[in-house]
Order: C-alpha cells, then structure tokens, then sequence
C-alpha cells in the first residue's frame, strides 16, 4: 500500500525539539515525512536527529544543485503539509508573500487542494502581538488550518498563551485533517448492506451467518462525505460507522 506523504516544516522556535517527537510517531505509524527546516530552526535541533529518524535527507537550502524545483515539486508530493513549530517571523512572513527560503517559498506554491496546518509556538507578547496575530487571521481566511496553543509555563519563565500545543493532540489533529481529506469524493448515491441476515425456516428457527457488519462499516466511513447520498441498510449488526452516526445526528 501507498504511504501517506507529510511534508514536515520546522522553524526557529525554542520547542523545535517537540517536532523530534511527532516526526517519529508518524514515522512509526507508516506516514512518509520529509522535513523542511529554516535556517534558523537548526540553532534548535539539529538535523542529524530529523535524519535519523526519517531516514532522508532533511531540506533546507533553497538552491541545492540538483534539486532547484524542490520549492514547487515537494508541494505537489505532499498529501498534507504541517509548519510545526511555526516562529512568528515565519508566520508573518507567509501571510505577506514573503519566499526567501524553502519553508515560505514552499508556501508560496501551494495550490490549496490540501490542508496546510500551521501550529504556532512563541512567547505570549510574540503571540498577542498585533503583527502575529493580523497574520494569522490572515492566513486562516486564505484556507490555512491554524491549531491553538497551549498556555502554561514558557521556556522564557512566564507563563500564558503561545506555548506549541501537546504533540500528541497534535498528532491526533493532524491524522483527523488527513483522513477528512482523504475521503473519496464521489458522486451519486451508494447503497451499503451491511451484517448478518436471517432465513427463517419457520416462526422460531433460521438459517443465519457469522457477519458482524465491521466491513461495511469501514466501508461506510471511507465513503462517507456530506455531498453524496448514502444509505445504509443495518441488520444484526455488531460494529456502527461512528463519523456517519455522529454527523448524521447533528
Ligand atoms: C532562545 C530563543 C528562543 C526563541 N524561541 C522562539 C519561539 O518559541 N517562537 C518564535 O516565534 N521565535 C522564537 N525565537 C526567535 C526566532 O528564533 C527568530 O525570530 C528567528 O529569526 C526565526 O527564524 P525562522 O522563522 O526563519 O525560523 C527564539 C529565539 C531565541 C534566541
């Protein structure tokens, strides 16, 4: 099977070294990565350890030989992109169309046929600040998928908003995004049958199989999204489509 790929970007923020953590759970649960760093996120973490546990190449030079059209190129390899931990230079240079290096040139060649998410990370005043925020209201109104942050304790000592949100509801958000954006889009209308059947003999006995519904359920929610029509016939059935049952009842 195909690996889902995720283009991995980095910046010059203190909790650089929490990206170490997400780049290895994915890793390890079969997602293809590759890490794009700013210069100045390497005074952070290093590349050898995003190497490591990539196993490639970490990008950083704009004009490597040999790999010119990276800036272009990786956006269309990529089935998601996240900017984690994202600085506040980088945020404000995106939302201005600023592209000097690979991370914001790569911004710039996104096409919007996949979800960018950007996970800010900074000290409260750099968060609060009006160019931080204008620029990521901006960003948000152009399509790009901002997480929240923490508050709590910061590496500066004070203690407030911008701190870069657990790695883990990270992780959890960002596999969400993917598989919402992975659902076929298909149009028309789909009939699923779905569980075990009964052929009665007579008015108490019958003839009936071991089906517990579990396949067309997750047929079901691969299928599942809000423009086509779908209908499922459930009989004696063990397992539900959850995703369909929760939106459907909304
Ligand atoms: C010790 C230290 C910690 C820093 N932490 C952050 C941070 O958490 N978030 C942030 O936006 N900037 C932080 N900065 C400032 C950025 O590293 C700086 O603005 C840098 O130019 C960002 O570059 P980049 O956006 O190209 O990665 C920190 C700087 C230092 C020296």
């Amino acid at each position: 099977m195909l690996k889902s790929k995720i283009l991995f970007n980095i910046s010059g923020s203190v909790a650089a070294y929490k990206s170490a953590y997400l780049v290895s759970k994915l890793v390890q649960n079969d997602y293809d990565v590759q890490v794009v760093m700013t210069e100045a996120s390497q005074k952070f973490i290093g590349k050898a350890t995003l190497e490591g546990l990539t196993g490639k190449p970490v990008l950083i030079d704009h004009f490597e030989d040999g790999k010119m059209m990276n800036h272009i190129n990786l956006m269309k390899w990529a089935d998601i992109i996240i900017l984690c931990p994202a600085s506040a230079n980088t945020i404000s240079k995106m939302a201005n169309g600023i592209a000097d290096n690979l991370v914001t040139s790569l911004f710039l060649a996104h096409t919007w046929d996949k979800p960018y998410l950007i996970v800010p990370a900074m000290n409260t005043a750099m968060f609060n600040h009006p160019s931080t925020q204008e620029s990521l209201t901006k960003l948000k109104n152009w399509g790009v998928e901002i997480l929240p942050t923490d508050e709590g304790y910061l590496a500066c000592g004070d203690t407030g908003k911008g701190k870069l949100l657990d790695p883990e509801k990270i992780y959890d958000l960002l596999i969400n995004y993917f598989q919402v954006n992975n659902k076929k889009k298909v149009k028309g209308n789909i009939l699923i049958t779905s569980g075990a059947t009964r052929e009665y003999l007579d008015g108490v006995r019958f003839i009936s199989n071991m089906s517990t519904g579990k396949t067309a359920s997750t047929i079901a929610s691969s299928f599942w999204i809000v423009i086509i029509m779908l209908l499922m016939c459930m009989v004696l059935i063990q397992y539900y489509p959850m995703d369909i049952l929760k939106y459907s009842i909304l």
